[in-house]
């Protein structure tokens, strides 16, 4: 059943002014929100989700920022100490109040002065004038699937958590992180926080009405369990953790395409009720408008550490073109501040650090040592085997598609016979071109050698390598952003072995809704499948 939406907070006026791709009635419920009611709560009627003109009822029209009045000022860190985020899960009931304290007052901003850019709806809009813009056409720089991701989201975080800070008047303000990787918690920790949830549709500020889930549904292992977290955490390269350069082909790395991209399309959406619908966290363009954004991506920012921290030539790009890159945002004081990537890369510069949550929750094994691998000094070429190849396009639908390699090639042999004494080289596998309507979520699985893998195969087994996913940007087909990138997956030595063992090598790709399940459609193509050895 469709269920019916009523809005509570939000809107702003520019926003309700662009109501005109979908049928809403106003409803005349009673105020349910406070000050935090910027309009009568509406009620949303029944959408058609497949038309290419629905919009969800608050999709932004401008999201530009406001028009700063001078030149960005050059980033400074605040004084201070370094203090920790915690677990959503394991705020003190004082935190629990000051968190909602803060949430209240920044949407009591957005009420009082819709222009202010610390508002809770202004806030919301930089994420979307950095993922397809509005649907006036206008959008800034891609920051999604590629290398820019993990900063730009730290920076826009640290700047949030100011001004949440501020309007409380406690600088010592920290964001809460849902840690949807803790394993086998009670209560579970793949739930939405209960912070986030809890009193469901009253008077919460944490609570986004347009969610497609209950505060009891738990994301599956398909997005959050162990065995794509170690496949996230043993990618040794920056590009197949955190996302690629710029370069043909780019795209977001497994930390992105999986963990990140899974959990806004399970939050965004019901997965079978309204699967082409999307709500807030399941369209990039209002992801941000859910407070919930903010504990998925400190928890995203927190896998960035716990990445490098685990050694084995886990370092950041060292480009200058990545350190000297620069967004403006919007501080505190409503400075407009250029920050860049060098700025953000220690956290304790930036005045938080990450507390570790209670020992004995933490359940996830860690990622064998791979041991020591160097990144190669010499600019080398990669060898690269071709899998499968068309350049008009490959079409996967909503069934799995396995490529298959029957009589391995004799220098993918000579290299896997040396696999022990030549632990450094690295095996990723490519798929290219893989194009997506901008209004489609996307999870793909990944299986090695297991050509009958489907959506209820185990992934706790050394075939399954990683994931391919896409968030929709945007509610239309007027998207800004293009919608083709590539994906860059790591195989780890287990997989490897296999291989070997084997003496052949198929990959299979298995199409999964939000629930892991066979979506209902899905329409992707994508142009080749390869293996780089480097
Ligand atoms: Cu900018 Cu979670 O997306």
């Amino acid at each position: 059943m469709m269920p019916t939406w009523v809005r509570h907070h939000s809107l702003s006026s520019s926003t309700q002014l662009s109501r005109r791709n979908f049928i809403q009635t106003l409803g005349a419920l009673g105020a349910g929100f406070g000050a935090a009611v910027l309009t009568a709560p509406r009620v949303f009627a029944q959408q058609n989700c497949s038309s290419q003109t629905y919009f969800p009822p608050d999709y932004p029209v401008n999201c530009a920022p406001p028009t700063p009045s001078g030149p960005p000022v050059p980033f400074t860190p605040l004084d201070g100490p370094a203090l920790p985020r915690k677990s959503a899960f394991e705020l003190s009931d004082p935190e629990i109040a000051r968190l909602t304290t803060a949430y209240q007052a920044l949407r009591d901003l957005t009420t009082k002065d819709p222009s202010d850019p610390r508002g809770w709806l202004q806030q919301g809009h930089v994420h979307c004038w950095y993922c397809g813009g509005g649907s006036d056409g206008a959008a800034g720089p891609e920051i999604h699937q590629g290398w820019w991701f993990l900063p730009w989201h730290r920076a826009y975080l640290y700047f949030y958590e100011r001004i949440l800070g501020q309007l409380i008047g406690d600088p010592t303000f920290r964001l809460p992180y849902w840690d949807w990787d803790t394993q086998n918690a009670t209560p579970s920790h793949q739930t939405m926080p209960p912070v986030y949830t809890l009193p469901p549709g009253s008077s919460n500020p944490m609570v986004d009405l347009l969610r497609g889930r209950t505060p009891t549904q738990q994301i599956g292992r398909h997005i959050v369990g162990p065995a794509v977290i170690q496949r996230v955490l043993g990618q040794t390269t920056f590009a197949t953790f955190g996302g690629e350069p710029p370069q043909p082909n780019y795209g977001g790395g497994q930390l992105e395409a999986g963990p990140h991209n899974g959990v806004h399309n399970w939050s965004g959406t019901d997965g079978n009720k309204m699967p082409t619908c999307g709500t807030d966290m399941g369209v990039l363009g209002t992801a941000a408008q859910d407070p919930i954004f903010f504990a998925h991506h400190s928890n995203i920012d927190r896998f960035w550490g716990l990445w490098k921290a685990q050694g084995g030539g886990r370092t950041n790009p060292t480009d200058s073109s990545w350190l000297n890159q620069s967004w403006t945002f919007y501080d505190e004081q409503k400075r407009w501040v250029s920050i860049m990537v060098k700025d953000v890369l220690d956290t304790t510069a930036l005045g938080y650090t990450y507390a570790p949550v209670q020992p004995s929750m933490v359940a996830v094994t860690p990622p064998s040592p791979q041991g020591a691998r160097q990144v190669a000094t010499e600019a080398q070429a990669p060898a690269r085997l071709k899998i499968a190849s068309q350049p008009s396009g490959i079409k996967l639908g909503t069934k799995p598609k396995t490529h298959v390699l029957s009589k391995l090639p004799e220098l993918l042999k000579q290299n896997l016979a040396q696999l022990s004494a030549e632990p450094q080289k690295r095996y990723i596998l490519r798929i290219h071109n893989i194009t997506v309507p901008p209004t489609q979520a996307v999870q793909v699985l990944v299986f090695v050698n297991q050509p009958k893998a489907n959506a209820s195969t185990s992934l706790d087994t050394p075939n399954f390598v990683g994931t391919i996913g896409a968030v929709p940007h945007h509610r239309s087909a007027q998207a800004h952003h293009q919608t083709t990138f590539g994906a860059a997956i790591e195989l780890p030595p287990s997989t490897l072995e296999l291989i070997r063992k084997e003496q052949r090598l198929t990959v299979t790709l298995v199409p999964v809704d939000a629930n892991g399940r066979e979506p209902k459609n899905l329409s992707l193509t994508y142009t080749d499948v390869s293996l780089e050895m480097t």
